[in-house]
């Protein structure tokens, strides 16, 4: 009888145990209340984050991005330094914005899986990469933009 009731207070226990040590998130810091604080929020992830997969950002883009960056190989990349600054781009036929340059890298990179791109992850992550590119012109590539032709068109 005790010996059922200990068995049974044990299992409770073992289940206590197992949900606070698998199903509760990890003790996360505090939401950013700023500019600045959901930048360093971004830097924080860039350099710790795995996003289910394996090492972080600075495993290939190293100083926080803003030193230049190796692949595991050695081959050199480039700084993050400016890098925002180059998005959106035309690449493979369609259009590149930052936040799916970040998703690639987290996808091929990191074998993780991205958050979407209005989370919290994400736009700290963007945040972070254009506090690297303050100052820098924006570097579009392109002749010229014609404006919209407003009511020409109207009948
Ligand atoms: C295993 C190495 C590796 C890791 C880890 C990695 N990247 Fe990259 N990253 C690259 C390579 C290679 C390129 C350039 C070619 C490409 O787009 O795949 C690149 C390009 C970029 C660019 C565009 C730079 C430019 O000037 O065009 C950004 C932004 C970027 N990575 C962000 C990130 C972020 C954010 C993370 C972490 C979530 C990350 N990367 C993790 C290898 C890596």
């Amino acid at each position: 009888m005790s010996i059922h009731h200990h068995s049974r207070s044990a299992t409770a226990c073992v289940a206590a145990l197992a949900l606070a040590t698998c199903c509760l998130p990890a003790r996360a810091a505090p939401a950013p209340r700023t500019l600045q604080q959901a930048v360093q929020a971004g830097a924080r992830s860039f350099a710790t984050d795995a996003f289910g997969g394996h090492g972080s950002c600075i495993a290939c883009h190293s100083h926080g991005g803003v030193g230049p960056g190796a692949l595991p190989s050695g081959s050199p990349l480039p700084s993050l330094q400016g890098a925002a600054a180059q998005f959106p781009r035309w690449r493979g036929g369609r259009l590149v914005t930052l936040d799916m340059q970040i998703a690639h890298c987290i996808r091929g990179a990191l074998g993780g899986t991205p958050p979407s791109p209005d989370s919290a992850r994400m736009t700290e992550l963007v945040a972070y990469l254009t506090a690297l590119s303050r100052g820098r012109p924006m570097g579009l590539q392109l002749p010229s933009i014609a404006p919209p032709s407003g009511h020409a068109a109207a009948p």
